[in-house]
């Protein structure tokens, strides 16, 4: 088959490594795409929020499958126009992609399910925010109600710095949300789903701050591991009984079933409880470039079964190896990433019988043939491996070697499971 990969980050070029080896997959297309997907296939430059153009595209080249990797054309109904043109879409339709492009409905759905989550207030007055600071303790949680390009969270234990997070947000959108500080360690759940069954792909941990021992700012996500020892099988089976099956029941019995990933970000207590922090209509990023590699069987086939509806056909089998990404930025990310460096050192890749590393490119493009950056998130390094150390060896050894003016990554990705 024919497949069109929406996106251009490290994400797609990961979900395009698996699907060239794919035999169900025949020819690669992404749109924009970066330096990565370039060389599996073809790359179109439709941005991934042009949904008439990203239709007719898919319409030109015939495709047989779209794979849609970000959550902003999912919330425009990119999937409801493909579906309207016969074209089978791995990705929700924009009804189901409001579980992201809307914290407060996904908090509305929880409750309503009985999903295990922080408690929440909805604040739509200026005047009330002194009022909640009080009830909520420090550090203090704060969710625009808005899709915000992974930038509409603050937590702070700065007084000044949640009241002006609030405040702004009321200015802007005229609704912002206060949530409970969640304690414990985080988890990403991603479940392959349709009206006829689900699977879960190995659970993984992503490093959401810019520089070691998490400090620094939130980010888009700086490295990530999979499996997550966190979750053990005990904690597992409590995801599936408490997150996953009731999210499932509810989404299958939509109007307009849900098709594609969704993406559980949890907070696991001290007793293996857990609950959820968020959830995402997509892949993640950097999630699935350790966990897409972990899957054994056709990628292809599991996407397009999830499109049309028939997951339940298929039995997809994952490899029992350990998968780590370093994710390399840009001077300046995440506040003021500065662009357009020359990238070196890159084309390095590990092939060593079990132990695999290559590079996930993200922002990057060739100016003049020559590899420069042009991204916040430039690439990532994984390595995949029969243990975990091994994978992470790995990635670093790929990383090391890469060089761009400025750029910086975190040398502690997988601290936490390596510590255990
Ligand atoms: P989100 O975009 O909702 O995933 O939030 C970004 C990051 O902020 C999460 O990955 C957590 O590290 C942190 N965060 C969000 N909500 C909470 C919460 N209720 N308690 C603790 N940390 C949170
Ligand atoms: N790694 C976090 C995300 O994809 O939202």
């Amino acid at each position: 088959m024919r497949v069109l990969i929406v996106g251009g980050g490290g994400r797609e070029h990961a979900i395009a490594i698996g699907l060239s080896s794919s035999p169900s997959v025949t020819s690669i297309h992404t749109s924009p795409g970066n330096a990565g997907t370039r060389s599996l296939g073809t790359n179109h430059d439709i941005g991934s929020s042009d949904i008439d153009g990203l239709v007719g595209l898919s319409i030109e080249i015939q495709a047989d499958l779209v794979v849609v990797g970000p959550e902003a054309p999912l919330v425009l109904g990119l999937a409801d126009k493909l579906r309207e043109n016969g074209i089978p879409c791995f990705g929700p339709h924009s009804g189901g992609a409001m579980l992201e492009g809307s914290k407060l409905h996904a908090k509305k759905t929880m409750l309503e399910l009985g999903v295990p989550t922080g408690s929440c207030q909805v604040i739509k007055d200026v005047e009330d925010i002194p009022k909640f600071l009080d009830s909520f303790h420090s550090p203090w949680v704060i969710k625009r109600d808005v899709l915000a390009g992974g930038k509409g969270v603050t937590v702070t234990s700065d007084r000044i710095a949640a009241e002006h997070a609030l405040s702004s947000a009321l200015e802007e959108d005229g609704i912002v949300l206060m949530e409970e500080h969640l304690d414990g360690e985080e988890a990403s759940v991603l479940i392959v789903m349709d009206e006829t069954g689900f699977v879960c792909l190995p659970p993984s941990q992503d490093h959401k701050r810019a520089f070691d021992n998490d400090m620094g700012p939130n980010t888009g996500g700086m490295g990530a591991y999979a499996p997550a020892p966190v979750v053990s099988p005990s904690v597992m089976e409590r995801i599936l009984d408490e997150v996953v099956e009731p999210m499932h029941h509810h989404l299958r019995n939509q109007e307009t079933p849900y098709r594609g990933c969704l993406y559980a970000g949890l907070m696991i207590d001290e007793n293996g409880a857990p609950r959820v922090i968020e959830f995402n209509v997509r892949f993640g990023d950097p999630e699935t470039q350790v966990t897409v590699p972990l899957i054994d069987s056709d990628l292809g086939q599991l996407l397009l079964a999830a499109a049309e509806g028939s997951l339940s056909s298929i039995e997809p089998s994952f490899s029992g190896m350990s998968a780590a990404t370093v994710v390399l930025a840009s001077k300046g990310y995440p506040e003021s990433p500065k662009l357009g460096g020359l990238i070196s050192g890159s084309e390095t890749s590990i092939d060593e019988g079990e132990t695999v590393g290559m590079v996930h490119y993200a922002g990057t493009s060739l100016r003049e043939g020559v590899l420069v950056s042009s991204g916040g998130r430039v690439l990532a390094a994984t390595g995949v491996a029969p243990t975990l150390e091994g994978a992470v060896s790995t990635a670093y050894e790929i990383i090391d070697n890469v060089d761009l003016d400025g750029s910086h990554y975190r040398s502690d990705i997988g601290h936490r499971a390596l510590k255990r």
